[in-house]
């Protein structure tokens, strides 16, 4: 509409933004998106997803041929650490990505503002000094560190998840806070580069979230792999002189306190929505008590024509559910009906295994009804076994009486490639049984689905 200068302005240029920005472009929609980083693609592709997957990648082929695994095949060689070239291998990964999404906005004819944007009413931002109007504004600020109380992050001794993927040496000892996912995915790179690993986890468990035995599991890997974990136990200080920090520790539930000394200590205790800054208060707009911008399931928020996706509202934050509605919020502003399957979003672990699931995990599916649960171990799968890979397992969970699969949880070198054939077998509303009868690629690593699919059935060939 002219009384507008855009049809749609989308605040943030992560997964959320820019996927919104090119869907509402490609449906016809004049469209801007504003961005205050120098690069396009937020969180995931400048200091998130991108390049700690280039770390890990690169830190894994180090650990191979440290650690014997790769000599065990009879490859021999002994590897020489070159710090900078892994950085800059990365760096340039990061680099072209971003680039593209640059080329995308250009093709779609996408505006990108350079700046920060601020409301001043549901229909106008300021973005570098100029006001600038929509007919929709969506919001997609995602989420930034959740600093812990007392503690400075001075990405030097004292990092976060950014300082982490670019420390210039392998720390001696790096001391982990909190063992979700970013503590086991950073502290894996620097364990593998040859750093000694301390978790320090407030709970008594790692992986908030994930499946019971999937946690138990992966604990029990991950200390086999050299990781030491501090379970039930929470940090009350960091003191940091010259370049080494103590770490004042005690028990989650109270007792003796004892300390840690440390080169390095990341702090990764969770992420929290970005809104600060935005003028949410101009158009009468309130976080809830999580500081998260509720919508509905169009993803609408309570202030008309103001729209909100990706991490800064409720639900995991993932850059493929903020892909997701970030599509489904172009299509729905364009008067389609776009939707997000909220109950069937992946989730992955990028460590040696991989660690993914999809759908309900066996304590919730528990609490909703009878279920059956197969179980298969990687250690019988013959292509799992051949490349020497004997951990991890998968885990099918189904109705009892329906037989539809409710969630499946799976441990694997590439488990993250797995999960997607569980994702889209749950969108389908299959059962296990549709799994088992279906036939897969031998050898793969995905017979373990069907199998343990087989194995809900009480039938499995392998085991
Ligand atoms: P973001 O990606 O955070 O993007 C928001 C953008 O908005 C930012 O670029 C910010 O600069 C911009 N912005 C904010 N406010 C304003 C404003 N007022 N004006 C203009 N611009 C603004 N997820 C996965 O699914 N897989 C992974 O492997 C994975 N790995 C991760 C690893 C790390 C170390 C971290 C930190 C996160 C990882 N995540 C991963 C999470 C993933 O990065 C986020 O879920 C995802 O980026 C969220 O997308 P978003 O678009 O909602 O927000
Ligand atoms: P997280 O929520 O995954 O884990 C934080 C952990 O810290 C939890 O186990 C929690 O119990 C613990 N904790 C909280 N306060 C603590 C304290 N004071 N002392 C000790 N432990 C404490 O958060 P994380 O790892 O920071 O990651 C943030 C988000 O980024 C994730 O929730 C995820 O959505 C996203 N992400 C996704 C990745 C992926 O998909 N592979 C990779 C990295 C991040």
């Amino acid at each position: 509409a002219d009384e507008f200068d855009y049809d749609v302005l989308v605040i943030g240029a992560g997964p959320g933004g820019y996927v919104a920005a090119i869907r509402a472009a490609q449906l016809g929609l004049k469209t801007a998106c504003a961005e205050s980083r120098e690069t396009l693609g937020g969180t995931c592709l400048n200091v998130g997803c991108i390049p700690s997957k280039a770390m890990l990648h690169a830190s894994e082929y180090f650990d191979a041929a440290a650690n014997g695994s790769m000599a065990k095949m009879g490859v021999k060689v002994t590897p020489e650490l070159d710090l900078d070239a892994m950085h800059g291998q990365r760096r340039e990964s990061v680099k072209s990505l971003t680039g593209g999404i640059e080329y995308l906005f250009k093709k779609n004819k996408v505006t990108w503002l350079k700046g920060r944007a601020s409301f001043e009413d549901a229909h106008s931002v300021i973005v570098d000094g100029q006001k600038v109007t929509a007919k929709n504004i969506v919001i997609a600020t995602g989420s930034s560190v959740t600093p812990l109380p007392g503690v400075t992050i001075d990405q030097k001794v004292v990092v976060d998840s950014t300082g982490a993927l670019e420390l210039p040496k392998v720390p001696e000892h790096m001391v982990v806070i909190g063992g979700g996912v970013i503590g086991l995915e950073l502290g894996s790179v620097w364990r593998r580069l040859g750093a000694k690993v301390t978790c320090v986890e407030f709970l008594d468990q790692i992986l908030p979230g994930f499946d019971g035995d999937v946690r138990k599991e992966a604990n029990k890997i991950f200390k086999k792999q050299g990781i030491e974990f501090k379970l039930g136990t929470k940090v009350t200080n960091v003191a940091v002189n010259g370049d080494k920090a103590t770490l004042t520790v005690e028990p989650a539930a109270g007792g003796e306190a004892s300390t840690i000394e440390a080169d390095c200590v990341l702090v990764s205790i969770g992420r929290k929505p970005n809104t600060d800054g935005l003028g949410l208060e101009k158009i009468g707009l309130t976080p809830n008590n999580r500081g998260q911008i509720e919508t509905d399931h169009d993803f609408r928020t309570s202030v008309s024509g103001v729209w909100a996706i990706g991490d800064v509202i409720p639900g995991p934050m993932l850059a493929h559910k903020a892909e997701d509605e970030g599509i489904a919020v172009a299509e729905n502003i364009a008067g389609q009906h776009g939707i997000v399957n909220h109950d069937v979003i992946p989730s992955v672990v990028y460590t040696w295994p991989e660690i993914a699931g999809v759908g309900l995990t066996e304590e919730a599916a528990k609490e909703k009804g009878e279920i059956k649960v197969g179980k298969f171990p990687m250690m019988a799968n013959s292509r799992a076994k051949t490349n020497h890979e004997p951990d991890g397992f998968v885990k099918v969970i189904a109705d009892a009486k329906t037989d539809r699969v409710l969630g499946v949880w799976c441990i694997a070198s590439v488990a993250g490639t797995m999960i997607a054939q569980a994702a889209q077998a749950m969108e389908f509303g299959a059962t296990s049984e549709d799994i088992a009868y279906t036939c897969h690629a031998h050898p793969t690593h995905s017979e373990a689905i069907k199998e343990a699919a087989m194995a809900v059935q009480g039938k499995p060939i392998h085991i």
